[in-house]
């Protein structure tokens, strides 16, 4: 019954198309024009992006996150000890997914990645609501915890009248390589174009894919 379902369930594609004349030089312009519509339409975290690492065994991993802030790559914030961290420390690159699925868009990004600097994760960890800032120094993000009771008592244990962020939480910057703009159109003969760097000259080279 349940594959008889998903075998059913299709969505026809057909609000908008990409044009090759429309698109930016630089994929980071055209994400933000990107991103600005997504703000506008009614998706419910236009920001958030499926990021994908790889462990020391090149076994991948994937989870939610959420970008924040946008400068010569992509941000995102998260517990450098936890399971990704490990994972961009034993291999420092990462692919991360939008999809806008109102406006039928999908966004694909590849690349290396780097710590943000500690003075640019600072200003973002105080920027926080206080009971973000406060998990987010109490959660060992990851590791096994007992029961929600211990991690209420963790929660506790930090003094919210000296809040500085922890040297174990903090922002990753993906230096993109490659960028993919996925427009849905009719009987899924999709727009595809594809942006990557030529590592030498660093210019960027559009090529529209097949889908
Ligand atoms: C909508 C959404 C947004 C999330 N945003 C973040 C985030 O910005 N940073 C983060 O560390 N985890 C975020 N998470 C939790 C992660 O998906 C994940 O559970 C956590 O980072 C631990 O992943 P890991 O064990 O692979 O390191 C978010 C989850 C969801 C569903």
């Amino acid at each position: 019954m349940v594959n008889r379902d998903l075998g059913k369930m299709r969505k026809n594609y057909g609000l908008q198309q990409l044009n090759r004349s429309e698109l930016a030089a630089d994929p980071i312009e055209q994400f933000k024009k990107w991103f600005e519509e997504a703000k506008k339409s009614d998706i419910y975290e236009p920001n958030a992006m499926a990021l994908a690492t790889v462990d020391e065994k090149n076994r991948p991993c994937c989870r939610i996150v959420l970008l924040k802030g946008i400068d010569e790559g992509f941000i995102f914030y998260t517990n450098y000890l936890s399971r990704k961290g490990q994972h961009l420390g034993s291999n420092a690159s990462a692919a991360a997914t939008f999809w806008w699925d109102r406006l039928e868009r999908q966004v694909r990004i590849e690349g290396a990645v780097e710590k943000v600097q500690p003075e640019t994760s600072d200003a973002y960890f105080l920027s926080r609501p206080v009971g973000s800032q406060i998990s987010a120094i109490a959660s060992p993000q990851s590791q096994r915890v007992e029961s929600y009771e211990q991690l209420l008592n963790l929660k506790k244990s930090v003094d919210e009248f000296k809040l500085v962020r922890p040297e174990y939480w903090g922002g990753y910057r993906i230096i993109p390589r490659r960028v993919e703009f996925w427009q849905g159109r009719e009987n899924r003969l999709h727009d595809r174009f594809d942006y990557s760097k030529d590592q030498n000259s660093g210019a960027w080279c559009i090529q529209r894919l097949a889908p």
